[in-house]
Protein backbone atom coordinates (compact mmCIF):
# COMPACT_ATOMS: atom_id res chain seq x y z
CA UNK A 1 0.00 0.00 0.00
CA UNK A 2 1.26 3.04 -1.03
CA UNK A 3 1.71 6.10 1.83
CA UNK A 4 -0.19 9.18 1.19
CA UNK A 5 2.37 12.22 2.23
CA UNK A 6 0.67 15.39 3.19
CA UNK A 7 1.39 18.42 0.71
CA UNK A 8 2.98 20.75 3.49
CA UNK A 9 5.54 17.12 4.30
CA UNK A 10 6.35 16.96 0.55
CA UNK A 11 7.12 20.43 0.65
CA UNK A 12 9.46 20.37 3.80
CA UNK A 13 10.72 16.61 1.75
CA UNK A 14 12.87 19.04 -0.83
CA UNK A 15 14.33 21.19 1.73
CA UNK A 16 17.16 20.59 4.15
CA UNK A 17 16.33 21.24 8.07
CA UNK A 18 17.25 24.51 9.71
CA UNK A 19 18.62 26.31 6.80
CA UNK A 20 16.51 29.65 7.84
CA UNK A 21 17.34 30.59 3.70
CA UNK A 22 14.85 28.44 2.97
CA UNK A 23 12.40 29.78 4.97
CA UNK A 24 10.57 32.06 2.29
CA UNK A 25 10.72 29.74 -0.40
CA UNK A 26 8.82 27.24 1.37
CA UNK A 27 6.07 29.44 2.93
CA UNK A 28 5.76 30.63 -0.91
CA UNK A 29 5.33 27.06 -1.96
CA UNK A 30 2.70 26.31 1.12
CA UNK A 31 0.72 29.15 -0.79
CA UNK A 32 0.87 28.35 -3.47
CA UNK A 33 -0.16 24.90 -2.80
CA UNK A 34 -2.70 25.32 -0.23
CA UNK A 35 -4.17 29.47 -1.06
CA UNK A 36 -3.25 30.63 2.66
CA UNK A 37 -0.45 29.54 5.41
CA UNK A 38 -2.45 27.88 8.09
CA UNK A 39 -1.42 27.43 11.84
CA UNK A 40 -0.47 23.71 11.27
CA UNK A 41 2.10 24.93 8.64
CA UNK A 42 3.67 27.11 10.46
CA UNK A 43 3.99 24.54 13.42
CA UNK A 44 4.95 21.80 10.93
CA UNK A 45 7.75 24.78 9.16
CA UNK A 46 8.96 25.55 12.43
CA UNK A 47 9.64 22.20 13.31
CA UNK A 48 11.68 21.78 10.11
CA UNK A 49 13.30 24.76 10.45
CA UNK A 50 13.91 24.42 14.20
CA UNK A 51 12.50 27.90 14.60
CA UNK A 52 9.44 29.02 16.78
CA UNK A 53 6.10 29.79 15.22
CA UNK A 54 6.02 33.20 16.78
CA UNK A 55 9.52 33.24 14.67
CA UNK A 56 7.80 32.05 11.86
CA UNK A 57 5.15 34.01 12.24
CA UNK A 58 6.73 37.54 13.05
CA UNK A 59 9.45 36.78 9.65
CA UNK A 60 6.36 36.01 7.57
CA UNK A 61 3.96 38.63 8.16
CA UNK A 62 6.78 41.27 7.65
CA UNK A 63 6.26 40.16 3.90
CA UNK A 64 2.77 41.03 2.67
CA UNK A 65 2.58 38.70 0.00
CA UNK A 66 1.31 35.97 2.55
CA UNK A 67 -2.27 35.33 3.68
CA UNK A 68 -3.01 33.52 6.67
CA UNK A 69 -6.61 32.55 6.21
CA UNK A 70 -8.31 30.88 2.97
CA UNK A 71 -9.51 32.95 0.44
CA UNK A 72 -12.97 33.73 -0.01
CA UNK A 73 -15.57 32.37 -2.35
CA UNK A 74 -15.32 35.16 -3.97
CA UNK A 75 -12.01 36.67 -4.32
CA UNK A 76 -10.66 40.32 -5.93
CA UNK A 77 -7.64 41.12 -7.76
CA UNK A 78 -7.58 45.29 -7.23
CA UNK A 79 -4.21 46.73 -9.51
CA UNK A 80 -3.02 49.78 -7.77
CA UNK A 81 0.22 49.92 -10.14
CA UNK A 82 0.89 53.15 -11.61
CA UNK A 83 -1.63 53.79 -14.35
CA UNK A 84 -4.50 52.41 -12.14
CA UNK A 85 -3.25 54.39 -9.60
CA UNK A 86 -3.58 57.41 -11.43
CA UNK A 87 -6.48 56.98 -12.64
CA UNK A 88 -8.38 56.50 -9.41
CA UNK A 89 -7.39 52.62 -7.79
CA UNK A 90 -6.48 54.13 -4.65
CA UNK A 91 -10.50 55.73 -3.96
CA UNK A 92 -11.62 51.95 -5.30
CA UNK A 93 -9.74 50.29 -2.95
CA UNK A 94 -11.29 52.71 -0.03
CA UNK A 95 -14.55 52.12 -0.96
CA UNK A 96 -13.60 48.22 -1.34
CA UNK A 97 -12.19 48.49 2.26
CA UNK A 98 -15.14 50.53 3.88
CA UNK A 99 -17.88 48.31 2.10
CA UNK A 100 -16.26 44.71 3.27
CA UNK A 101 -14.53 46.41 6.39
CA UNK A 102 -11.37 44.06 5.54
CA UNK A 103 -8.04 44.99 4.83
CA UNK A 104 -6.16 43.46 1.51
CA UNK A 105 -4.99 39.64 2.57
CA UNK A 106 -8.19 39.13 4.77
CA UNK A 107 -11.07 37.83 4.28
CA UNK A 108 -14.78 38.67 5.63
CA UNK A 109 -16.40 36.88 8.50
CA UNK A 110 -18.96 35.21 6.59
CA UNK A 111 -15.54 33.53 4.28
CA UNK A 112 -17.52 35.55 1.53
CA UNK A 113 -14.71 37.89 0.21
CA UNK A 114 -11.27 38.80 0.28
CA UNK A 115 -9.09 40.73 -1.43
CA UNK A 116 -5.27 41.31 -2.59
CA UNK A 117 -3.76 44.30 -4.38
CA UNK A 118 -1.00 43.64 -7.25
CA UNK A 119 0.98 45.93 -9.29
CA UNK A 120 -0.06 45.68 -12.61
CA UNK A 121 -2.69 43.01 -14.45
CA UNK A 122 -0.93 44.37 -18.20
CA UNK A 123 -4.30 46.20 -19.16
CA UNK A 124 -3.15 49.54 -18.06
CA UNK A 125 -5.01 52.00 -20.79
CA UNK A 126 -8.14 49.94 -19.81
CA UNK A 127 -7.38 50.81 -15.98
CA UNK A 128 -8.44 51.14 -13.10
CA UNK A 129 -8.72 46.98 -13.01
CA UNK A 130 -10.39 44.76 -11.03
CA UNK A 131 -10.34 40.54 -11.49
CA UNK A 132 -13.00 38.74 -9.89
CA UNK A 133 -14.23 35.02 -10.60
CA UNK A 134 -12.39 34.90 -13.96
CA UNK A 135 -13.33 38.22 -15.23
CA UNK A 136 -11.72 41.56 -15.96
CA UNK A 137 -13.55 44.04 -14.98
CA UNK A 138 -12.09 47.76 -16.83
CA UNK A 139 -12.48 51.01 -16.36
CA UNK A 140 -13.99 50.83 -12.68
CA UNK A 141 -14.95 54.05 -10.85
CA UNK A 142 -15.36 54.36 -6.60
CA UNK A 143 -19.07 54.71 -7.26
CA UNK A 144 -18.89 51.12 -9.31
CA UNK A 145 -18.28 49.27 -6.04
CA UNK A 146 -21.26 49.25 -3.88
CA UNK A 147 -23.27 47.68 -7.14
CA UNK A 148 -20.65 45.38 -7.89
CA UNK A 149 -20.22 44.17 -4.81
CA UNK A 150 -23.81 43.87 -4.02
CA UNK A 151 -24.72 42.06 -7.44
CA UNK A 152 -21.51 39.71 -6.58
CA UNK A 153 -23.29 39.48 -2.80
CA UNK A 154 -26.58 38.59 -4.62
CA UNK A 155 -24.86 35.74 -6.60
CA UNK A 156 -22.80 34.27 -4.50
CA UNK A 157 -23.89 30.70 -3.07
CA UNK A 158 -21.35 27.85 -2.44
CA UNK A 159 -21.99 26.15 -4.93
CA UNK A 160 -21.99 29.10 -8.16
CA UNK A 161 -18.30 30.11 -7.26
S1 LIG B 1 -1.14 49.43 -13.68
FE1 LIG B 1 -3.05 48.45 -13.50
S2 LIG B 1 -3.09 47.12 -15.22
FE2 LIG B 1 -1.14 48.03 -15.30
Amino acid sequence: MKKVSNPIDEILGRYKPARREDLIPILQEIQEKEGFISEQAIIRVGNHMKLSTTKIYGLATFYDQFRFKPKGLLHLVVCNGTACYLNGAGAILKKIREELGIEPGETTRDGRFSYDVVTCMGGCSNGPLILVAGEFLTGVKPEDITSILGSLKKNTTSENI
